[in-house]
């Protein structure tokens, strides 16, 4: 019999492998390592629980939903809580991926915490030991911006506060195991705005609704004089940007442009030094 820490061992080496090949894919957003002094011991049950959490996350990770919630340990007070929301347009292997990379970084990045939520470009893990499940959290949010002005504000806020509406309508209702929009609007005859919303789809639809309202509220006082801008909540994020930067559903998927290089972002919550978008 192999003992279990072996198991967990090879987890995290297959973890390790993986990880070195898709590096370059996933890029980090924001992390929140909640109450810094909520902390578990490195060999406690807790700590074995939290792999087991993730093992059970990765693994459900190519469920078409994008998203999954998993809870490990016998009882209080060892309990692990944890769900992962993919991107509504990626892959299933996508998906895997960009969970099984934020599985092995938040715990670097969040040493022996409890509890943590992190976002990368294709996904959001958090996990906690209390339940997280089936209840909106908007009590905390990370924006970030492209520091890149727009040339014409007004409209630009005008057509962006429209789009929006538009999607957190369509984000929230949608029944099809996501809560999940995309949308497109014309800026003027040469240049158009892009954008999406989501939700975890545990959220009831007026939850969805009031999240998405919330973050859209804070585009127009962080970022709607940017060229482009995400909120990003537990339960929910939205994002905008000047080019297709998503896979539309409908076919045919809009030509791939590549990001424009070189712009840089701030977070208001961190005060971290400009990051490259
Ligand atoms: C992290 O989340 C907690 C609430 O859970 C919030 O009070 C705190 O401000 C957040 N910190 C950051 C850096 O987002
Ligand atoms: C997932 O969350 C639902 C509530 O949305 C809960 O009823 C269910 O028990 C959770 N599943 C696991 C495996 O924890
Ligand atoms: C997927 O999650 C369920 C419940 O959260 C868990 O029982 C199951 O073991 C997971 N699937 C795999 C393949 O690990
Ligand atoms: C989470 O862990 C903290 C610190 O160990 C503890 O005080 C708290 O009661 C735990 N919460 C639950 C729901 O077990
Ligand atoms: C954008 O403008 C083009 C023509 O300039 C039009 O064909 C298209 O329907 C417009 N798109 C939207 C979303 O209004």
């Amino acid at each position: 019999m192999i003992p279990i820490s072996n198991y967990f061992f090879i987890f995290k080496l297959s973890l390790l492998s993986i990880i070195s090949e898709t590096k370059a894919a996933e890029r980090f957003l924001y992390v929140n390592c909640t109450n810094n002094h909520v902390t578990y011991t490195p060999d406690s049950t807790y700590a074995a629980n939290l792999d087991a959490l993730f093992a059970s996350l990765s693994s459900n990770a190519t469920n078409p939903a994008g998203f999954h919630n998993s809870t490990a340990g016998r009882g209080p007070p060892d309990v692990a809580y944890g769900l992962f929301l993919c991107r509504g347009d990626i892959s299933p292997a996508a998906c895997q991926r960009c969970v099984t990379f934020a599985s092995a970084q938040v715990v670097q990045r969040c040493p022996t915490l409890k509890q943590a939520t992190i976002w990368y470009d294709n996904c959001m893990l958090r996990y906690s030991n209390k339940s997280i499940f089936a209840a909106p959290d908007l009590t905390f949010r990370g924006i970030l911006w492209k520091i890149q002005d727009v040339t014409n504000a007004l409209n630009f806020q005008f057509v962006l506060e429209r789009l929006f509406g538009d999607i957190e309508n369509r984000a929230s209702i949608d029944g099809l195991g996501k809560k999940f929009a995309t949308g497109e609007a014309n800026l003027s005859s040469f240049q158009s705005l892009y954008a999406l919303g989501q939700c975890t789809p545990d959220l009831t639809t007026p939850e969805c609704n009031k999240c998405l309202v919330k973050a859209n509220s804070d585009f127009q006082s962080c970022c709607a004089s940017y060229q482009g801008g995400r909120v990003l909540f537990p339960s929910c994020n939205v994002r905008y940007e000047t080019y297709p930067f998503y896979n539309a559903l409908a076919a045919p998927p809009p030509p791939v442009v590549p990001p424009p290089t070189g712009l840089y972002l701030r977070t208001l919550e961190t005060g971290d030094s400009p990051r490259k978008y």
